[in-house]
Parts: structure tokens; sequence; C-alpha cells
């Protein structure tokens, strides 16, 4: 008992310190929030906070919610509301765009970590997430469920986080986006109001083009407390997948550019180009081609014949289980540094903008602080994704991009911050002009922060801006490519 009391004083002690050294408005607020929420929630201040994946343009906010419960999120939403204290939702802090930056000092971080229950129904065709929860705890709850679940291909990215913006992984070609895959999302909206949003028959469109909104641009109107998503349940062999790097020396690039421009991916493929530094300063960088194949590793070695053509010079696919997919990304889960990124969606891969690229890389390299940073090439089949009608959610594109590009930088040091930015925007140019599309466009979810709005919601902008007004007229949501803003 004395130790408790001891505790409590301490902690007592703690917040006479930190009412004293920090805003005394805010403060004396987040003291009255606290008593409001569940009491396993906690406020805990910025010093104390865990780094997130990019320091680069980071929100710096004056404390952290960590919520325990989803009704915690309404209690602080509201709350924030009613003191004008402005708010941010994280779920895995992987996000990297410079609008986070914009959350002001004042403001607050909700973060949803501990809300990462995972739960089956009986016939493993959907699972109830709740909105902290991380790729990684998903994929093993599926994996012990005997189920697959459109699963990003980082362990460390959150969920709904990934989801709302659109949601690429390796199954997408058999089951599309992972926001073609939500049933229902517990949303609180910037009023403080907490709703289910649903596909709704309904003749009032009211609900039904938040339904709309959310599944791309979720961000910009709510809090998601928990979702429903579609689950395969599977037997023990389809739990397993042919995946695993082909290394290419830089006299292949060009053929092998032209051959992922040209190949036709089933919806059991997936693919992506690495350059990545090689460690040696004299040698060229690596050239990594990461296939997968959701089958055996003879079907695999079938569909990717024309890549294997191409001669690789190292082959280190393997049979691997679904929780071990995502194993080689487990680097990019180090959280901390400066990690902008510079994407853009392509309709087609030119050979001699990408040769331009890597030349650039090769050189970009050179200097010390920049060689963590990768360029990355996704591909996926695209017949799933074309089967959802362009209008049916926000996510635009989606019957025009077949690739996703991007520059992930990595740096600490400041004096390199106007080289590494050079860098990411000559490569976002190079394939802007080279993209095979009418307009630019950027997945939002690999967007620096500086494009224009159509380039990350194209064709829905408008149709968000209307709902904007209508669901968020106070911009509270407004720190993920603001749709208010330019
Ligand atoms: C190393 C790495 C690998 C990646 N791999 C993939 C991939 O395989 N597939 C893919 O599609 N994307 C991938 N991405 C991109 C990823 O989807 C985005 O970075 C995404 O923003 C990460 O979400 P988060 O929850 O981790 O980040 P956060 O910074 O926590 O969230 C990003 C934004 O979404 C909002 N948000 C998050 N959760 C909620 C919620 N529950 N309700 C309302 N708003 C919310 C936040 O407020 C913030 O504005 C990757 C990114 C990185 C850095
Ligand atoms: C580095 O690369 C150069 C050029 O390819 C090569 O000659 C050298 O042996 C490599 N060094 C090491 C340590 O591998
Ligand atoms: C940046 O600093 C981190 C932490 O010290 C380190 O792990 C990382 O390698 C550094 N990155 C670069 C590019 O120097
Ligand atoms: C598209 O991107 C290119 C290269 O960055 C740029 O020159 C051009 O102005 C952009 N077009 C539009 C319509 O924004």
């Amino acid at each position: 008992m004395g130790s408790y009391f001891a505790v409590r004083l301490s902690i007592f002690l703690h917040w006479l310190y930190v009412f004293a050294s920090s805003a005394a408005a805010t403060g004396a607020d987040l003291a009255i929030l606290r008593s409001q929420l569940s009491p396993d929630a906690s406020v805990s201040w910025t010093t104390s906070i865990a780094p997130r994946w990019s320091d680069y343009d980071a929100p710096k906010p004056t404390a952290i919610i960590n919520v325990a419960v989803e009704k915690d999120v309404q209690t602080t939403i509201q709350f924030c509301n009613s003191r004008s204290i402005p708010y941010l939702v994280q779920n895995g802090a992987h996000g990297s765009s410079t609008t986070l930056g914009q959350l002001a000092h004042n403001g607050v971080i909700i973060n949803l970590a501990a809300l990462n229950r995972v739960t089956f129904n009986a016939d493993k065709t959907l699972v109830s997430l709740e909105g902290g929860t991380l790729m990684s705890e998903m994929i093993q709850s599926a994996y012990s469920n005997s189920a697959l679940v459109l699963s990003g291909t980082c362990n460390c990215i959150g969920y709904l986080g990934a989801l709302l913006g659109g949601g690429f992984g390796y199954l997408i070609g058999q089951y599309g986006l992972m926001l073609d895959n939500v049933v229902s999302l517990n949303v609180v909206l910037a009023s403080g109001q907490a709703i289910s949003v649903t596909p709704s028959d309904d003749e009032d469109k009211y609900d039904e083009s938040l339904w709309w909104a959310m599944r791309g641009a979720g961000p910009n109107f709510g809090a998601v407390t928990s979702a429903v998503v579609k689950s395969y349940p599977v037997d023990s062999n389809s739990l397993n997948a042919w995946l695993g790097p082909l290394l290419f020396e830089d006299t292949q690039l060009d053929t092998l550019i032209q051959t992922m421009n040209d190949i036709t991916l089933e919806p059991e493929m997936a693919m992506s180009l690495t350059f990545a530094s090689s460690g040696n300063a004299s040698a060229s960088p690596s050239i990594i081609l990461t296939v997968f194949y959701h089958g055996t590793e003879a079907q695999g070695k079938a569909a990717f014949a024309p890549i294997y053509k191409i001669g690789p010079v190292a082959d280190e696919t393997t049979i691997t289980a679904y929780p071990n997919w995502n194993a080689a990304q487990d680097i990019s889960c180090v959280k901390g540094g400066n990690k902008p990124s510079f994407g853009a969606g392509l309709a087609e891969l030119e050979a001699e903008s990408w040769k331009a690229v890597y030349d650039a890389y090769k050189n970009f390299i050179l200097h010390p602080e920049a060689q963590e940073s990768v360029i990355l090439l996704s591909a996926y089949p695209t017949a799933q994704i074309k089967s959802i009608p362009d209008a049916s959610t926000a996510y635009p594109f989606r019957s025009t991009v077949r690739f996703n590009a991007q520059a992930s930088l990595a740096w600490n040091d400041s004096s390199f911050d106007a080289s590494a930015l050079a860098f990411g925007t000559f490569c976002r140019d190079k394939w802007r002009l080279s993209s095979g599309l009418k307009e630019n466009s950027t997945y939002i979810n690999n967007a620096f922060g500086d494009e224009s709005l159509t380039t990350v919601y194209g064709q829905s902008l408008g149709r968000l801006q209307d709902l904007k007004r209508i669901y968020d007229p106070h911009g509270r949501f407004n720190y993920w490519f603001p749709l208010d803003g330019n």
C-alpha cells in the first residue's frame, strides 16, 4: 500500500511539474480530459513519445492522448472541440506527408496503439479490428485463424492508416485493394458524433456519401475507432506463397524495365523493384526485383518466365508462410530520421526515364547521408481493382494507374535537406513526364505533401470538397492532404 501511495504522489508531482512547464490552459485542460477517459488511458508529454517513422516535418504536439477504449476517442474529440484544441489521430505513425507538420504546437496526438483487438467471426469470413491495429497484428491473427486478409507489405504500418488511402498488398490481384474489402467503419466525426458507416440501400444518400468518401479520403472526415473487413478462410497450403528477391546487374536494367512493363500479371502475382546501395561505394547500386506468386514454386517460376529469361544473377525465392511474407521489409520498421517520400503513379514504364533515375540514384548515394535512401517501384495485377467502378469509392486513378514509383529518402543531417529534396523532386519529375497518364497522380499514402490536390485526389476532388464542407466545416481533420487546402 505504501508504495502505491508513493507512486500516486510521484504522479501527482509530475502533473504539477507538467502544468507549470507547458502552456497553462492546455495543461489544465488535459488534466480534466484525463479524468474523463477510461482508467487505462493516459496522457504523455512530447518528451516521452515514441518516435514516428519520419521526423521530416513531423507533427510536434504538446501531448499524446493514449486512448484505451474506443469511447476514449469520442471523449477526446468532444473535449478538444469544446476547448479548440487541435488533434491528430495516429495509428502506425508511418505517415510521412509534410501536411502532418501543420498540427499546431498546442495540438495533441490521439494515439490509437492500444486499440489493437482483432476478432474473427465463426466462419472466418469477416474480421473486426480496432483503429490502432498494426499490419503485423492483423497478419498474425489471420494466420492463426487460417485465413488471409488483404495486407500491406510492411509489418509496422497501421492497418487503417494504409487502408483509408487505398491499401496495396500482395493479394490485391485476388481480393482487391484493402479499402475494397471494408464492410463497415465505426467513425467519430468532427462534430464528435460516433456513427457506423456502411454501404446503404437507403434513398437518403447522406451516409452513403460518407461511405464513399471514407474509402480514399478517410483521414479528412473522421477517426475510425474500429472496422469490419472481409477475410478469406483458406487451406493450410494457401497460407504459403512463393516469393523472394531476384538480383540483376545494371546492364540488364533496360530489359528488366521493358519486361516489367510488358509482362501480364495474373491475379496470383505481384512484384516490386528496389534500387538500394550495395554497401560498396565503388560498386553500382543493387537492382532487386521481389517477385510474389500465391501458389507453388513451379507455378511462380512459370508465371515469371519472361523475368527469368533476362537471367537474374541471384535468386533467393522460396516458399514462405504468411506471417513471414514481409520479413525482408522489417528493416523499414526502424523509426526516426528524415524519411519523406516522393511518389508517382504510372500507366507505363519508360526504360529511358528509369535509366536516368538509376544514374541519378547512383550519384546521389555517393554521399554518406544518402546511403539508406531507396527507389521503389510496385506493380500489381489490375483486373480485380478495375472490376470495381471508379465512382464507387473516393480512391482515384483506379482504372489508369498500373505502377507506383517512389523515392523513399532517408537521411539525418539537416545540412543534407536541400540535396535530398532536389533528388526526390528530380525522380518524381522524370516519372510524371513519362507516366503515360494524362494527369499527374500520386498514391496519397506515398505523397510528399506539396502535390496539388488533384494529384492525390484526382477526379474525386470536387465531390470530396463538397462533403468536407458538410462533415468537417471547421477543418478539424486537416492534417492529411486537407481538402480545403490548395
Ligand atoms: C516502410 C513503409 C512501407 C509501406 N508499405 C505500404 C504497403 O505495403 N501498402 C500500402 O498501401 N502502403 C504502404 N505504405 C504507405 C502507408 O500506407 C502510409 O504511410 C500510411 O499513411 C501509414 O499509416 P500509419 O497508420 O502507419 O500512419 P499514421 O501516421 O499513424 O497515419 C497516417 C494518416 O492516416 C490517419 N489515420 C491513421 N489511422 C486512422 C484512423 N484509424 N482513423 C482516421 N485516420 C487515421 C492519420 O491521422 C494520418 O493522417 C508504407 C509506408 C512505409 C513508410
Ligand atoms: C567494391 O566494388 C568494386 C567494383 O565493383 C570491386 O572491385 C571491389 O572488389 C568491391 N569491394 C568489396 C569489398 O566487395
Ligand atoms: C540516422 O540515425 C540513425 C540513428 O542513429 C541510424 O540508425 C541511421 O543509420 C542514420 N541514417 C543515416 C542515413 O545516416
Ligand atoms: C505534372 O508534372 C510535371 C513534372 O513535375 C509538371 O511540369 C507539370 O506542370 C505537372 N502538370 C500539372 C497539370 O500539374
